[in-house]
């Protein structure tokens, strides 16, 4: 990382790389906020629309034009290397990934795992297209650029409707509301005011390089596919069929895990428990984590099936993908 006589990052060029989403979404209806089409406008025209941004050195790089929900491999591995590219060039001091809500948590850990970058990645989005009324889009990407350049700031961090949060803890928790993430027990890292960072606790820790982190990176852009890890819940009522249909799948992509989403503190169906039980003893990996919003799962001694603690189901099945993947 460049840095000043104070140790402070240099700003340098903030590069937007651009994926999609209803940040660059339409609809030919200015009140229809759910009708419309994610992915249309293109990185020059959202950051053409933020007038604070003209003069700024930046750089756009249209990385992929889908709705979030449709993120694939593919997509993940060709933003990994644009970032890593854009990472490594002297200039650049930190990047803005414009990105759909819907799995923007996932993205969010990914990068975090993968890369612990030292200059900050910033991910921004919007619960409104382009066409509506009150566009959230244009105020969220400001937000980012100014969290983005803002001198000392690292790690992979998220900023919608001023509030800034890192990619390790973040959460998709409401499916309307503009103010549609949080961080959990982890709370905010702090929040952007009229285009200042008021910072409540300290920047993610980067990594520091390492052969490890080398390999696991190489095996993830190298891959044709995840391990397959599959994501139940427990819930009244469950049975174990789904977890016997699942492990009859054709061994081209066997199965290679099952994260379920317990109840409370993880707890699980007892039907559903003995047929996880007996997909383990076959050597499929099996952790459990909670459905519950807020709360970690607290290991209980003599538990058939290990937990995984501080994730939330969907970053869990990405973590244990990750984990299979690196052998
Ligand atoms: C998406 O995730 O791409 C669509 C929904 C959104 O961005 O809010």
């Amino acid at each position: 990382m460049n840095q000043n006589s104070k140790g402070l990052a240099v700003l340098g060029v903030t590069v937007v790389l651009a994926t999609g989403g209803t940040i660059a979404g339409r609809s030919d209806c200015a009140d229809d906020h759910v009708g419309y089409v994610a992915g249309q406008l293109a990185v020059a025209d959202l950051m053409a629309a933020v007038p604070g941004l003209t003069g700024l050195p930046m750089e756009g790089d249209q990385v992929a034009q889908i709705d979030s929900k449709d993120m694939s491999l593919p997509v993940w591995q060709t933003l990994v290397r644009r970032l890593v590219h854009h990472l490594a060039r002297p200039e650049v001091g930190s990047v803005v990934i414009t990105h759909g809500t819907d799995t923007l948590e996932e993205t969010a850990y990914l990068l975090h795992v993968l890369l612990q970058p030292n200059k900050p990645v910033v991910l921004t989005c919007a619960m409104r297209p382009v066409t509506a009324l009150m566009a959230d889009g244009p105020q969220n990407l400001s937000d980012a650029v100014a969290m983005a350049r803002h001198p000392g700031a690292s790690g992979v961090l998220v900023v919608c409707a001023g509030e800034v949060h890192t990619g390790l803890d973040v959460n998709k928790v409401h499916s309307y509301r503009l103010d549609a993430f949080d961080a959990g027990d982890a709370g905010a890292l702090g929040a952007m005011e009229a285009g200042q960072l008021r910072l409540f606790r300290a920047f993610p820790v980067s990594a520091a390089p390492s052969l490890a982190g080398a390999q696991r990176l190489e095996k993830f852009l190298s891959t044709v596919a995840l391990p397959r890890v599959v994501l139940l819940t427990s819930h009244a009522d469950a049975d174990g069929d789904m977890v016997r249909a699942l492990l009859a799948l054709p061994a081209e992509r066997p199965l290679r895990g099952i994260v379920v989403a317990g109840t409370g503190n993880g707890s699980v169906n007892q039907t559903l428990e003995a047929a996880l039980v007996e997909a383990q003893a076959g050597g499929v990996r099996v952790v459990r984590t909670t459905r519950c919003a807020r709360g970690t799962v607290l290991p209980r001694p003599g538990h058939p099936l290990p937990e995984i603690s501080g994730l939330s189901p969907v970053k869990a099945r990405l973590a244990l993908a990750l984990e299979l993947l690196a052998g």
